[in-house]
């Protein structure tokens, strides 16, 4: 156990003690005064912009939701915590993303070049205003992009508006926060072909943000291909199709995938095939939310199952390996699955057991808050994913802990678009005593569950007011 980073991960469990809340200001975006900005037009998927779009799927302030203090109760589990000089109903604003206790430390820049519908440059996303920030002219796509693409996307993560909250767990979450954004930018801009990358020249894009890196870090880079002209097309192939067959099965494994980590051993387990399925995770980016009021114990359908593991499961457009992460998760009350925790295999689209027990009790021992402790009762899934420590630092070096959580931030944020697509809440959760979970899995070495999402049939009690400002 040798550096830094491998002592932030053995030594940061739960949020620390924010010695001095006072001294972060109150949650803001950030400002350039005197910059010159650069509208988007509004409303953004009317406008015909493809990258005002595709910022306001991103980062965008695109709903709102009434809240009263009282919806704090799943929180504090009960009536004394709750402050009553608040007033009695807030409209808070939402963003596409979920994001640890709604601190919305992620940034998105962007570094524009002729075909980028806006002028060339190096520019700021604002949120706020729905417009473009300019820091430099000129074109830098070539300082930040590994092929020649149209505009390349560079997420940030402001490291206060975390830490404020969680203190030292700041950077945790901002790394889990990280691989969520990709995830989502690259389920938004799928028709772009994006493509991400989480290693980079760290110091350098920093410099080009104008960035204090100790301050806010950059976490990852998204490339987008201007679309190609419509081609003139000859007659259809569709009569050949054993030619077809044997070309495509050589078309698929034309990109080889990055060099694996190695895997674990099998285990004895028998495994359960499941139903094919083919989630819609775009469609999931317009309805998903977090759960606020948990589930309500309904059992769900092994074909829900199936959507959901395959989006946890995917390999994503990026320069990880897509075994970076295993994908673990507990069942319970799920049609024709038996109660259990289990490993789910994408390759093969099947769950292998773990370990036996019963799920609600165990998950019940491990959950902190109360709204976790009510998903324990009655979501049907958990999802779990779990990083060897071990393996990624030998591949990734000191960015191993960055690159893992991210993988496991992505696979949870996939996981609840799918479920979004098709009626399913969920909620990922962080205030969970993993170590716990992780025994019970027989996990060893430096393996750990990184993070835990909760997914079931929607509380009655727990839909809000909520409006959507884009659409
Ligand atoms: C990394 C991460 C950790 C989170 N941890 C918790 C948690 O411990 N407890 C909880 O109730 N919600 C947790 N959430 C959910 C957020 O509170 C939620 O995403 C946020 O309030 C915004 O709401 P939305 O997801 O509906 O947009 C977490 C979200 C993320 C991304």
């Amino acid at each position: 156990m040798g550096d830094e980073v491998t002592r932030y991960q053995e030594d940061v469990h739960t949020p620390t003690e924010v010695a001095d809340p006072t001294a972060f200001p109150p949650r803001v975006v950030k400002s350039y005064p005197g910059a010159p900005r650069h509208p988007l037009p509004w409303p953004p998927e009317r406008a015909g912009h493809r990258l005002g779009r595709l910022l306001a799927d991103l980062g965008g302030i695109t709903r709102a939701q009434w809240l009263t203090p009282l919806d704090m109760l799943p929180f504090t589990d009960g009536f004394d915590a709750i402050p009553d000089d608040d007033p009695l109903q807030w409209l808070v604003t939402r963003r596409p993303t979920p994001s640890g206790g709604a601190r919305y430390s992620a940034e998105w820049y962007v570094i524009a070049g002729d075909d980028s519908e806006v002028p060339t440059g190096v520019h700021y996303y604002d949120p706020a205003r729905h417009d473009l920030v300019r820091l430099r002219a000129g074109d830098y796509r070539s300082h930040v992009a590994s092929r020649p693409a149209a505009t390349v996307l560079v997420q940030t993560n402001v490291f206060w508006r975390l830490a404020a909250k969680y203190g030292e767990m700041h950077y945790r979450l901002a790394c889990l926060e990280a691989g969520i954004q990709v995830a989502q930018a690259l389920v938004v801009a799928d028709e772009q072909q994006a493509t991400a990358r989480l290693c980079f020249p760290d110091a350098d894009l920093a410099e080009l943000l104008g960035l204090d890196p100790r301050e806010e870090g950059v976490h990852a880079v998204v490339e987008l291909l201007p679309p190609p002209p419509p081609a003139v097309r000859g007659p259809s192939m569709a009569a050949f199709p054993r030619a077809h067959g044997a070309h495509a099965a050589v078309l698929a494994r034309s990109r080889p995938g990055p060099e694996p980590l190695p895997t674990s051993p099998a285990g004895d387990g028998k495994r359960i095939d499941l139903p094919l399925a083919a989630p819609d995770l775009r469609a999931g980016t317009l309805t998903r939310h977090a759960a606020v009021r948990g589930f309500n114990g309904d059992p769900m359908s092994p074909a829900a199952l199936a959507t959901v593991l395959t989006a946890y499961g995917q390999q994503a457009r990026w320069d990880l390996p897509d075994n970076l992460v295993e994908f673990h998760c507990v069942v319970a009350d799920v049609t024709g699955i038996p109660s259990g925790a289990y490993r789910y295999h994408p390759d093969e689209h099947q769950l292998e057991p773990v370990a036996e027990g019963d799920p609600r009790q165990r998950l019940r021992e491990a959950a902190l808050a109360a709204l976790t402790q009510q998903g324990a009762r009655t979501a049907n899934l958990w999802l779990l994913p779990v990083g060897d420590a071990e393996a990624a630092e030998a591949r990734f070096g000191a960015r191993w802990y960055r690159v893992q959580q991210a993988a496991a931030g992505a696979a949870l944020h996939r996981a609840c678009l799918a479920a979004a697509s098709i009626g399913v809440a969920s909620r990922i959760q962080n205030d969970v005593l993993t170590h716990l979970l992780d025994e019970w899995f027989g996990l060893h070495g430096r393996k750990r569950s990184l993070l835990m999402a909760q997914f079931g049939t929607e509380h009655p009690a727990g839909l809000r007011p909520e409006f959507r400002l884009t659409w």
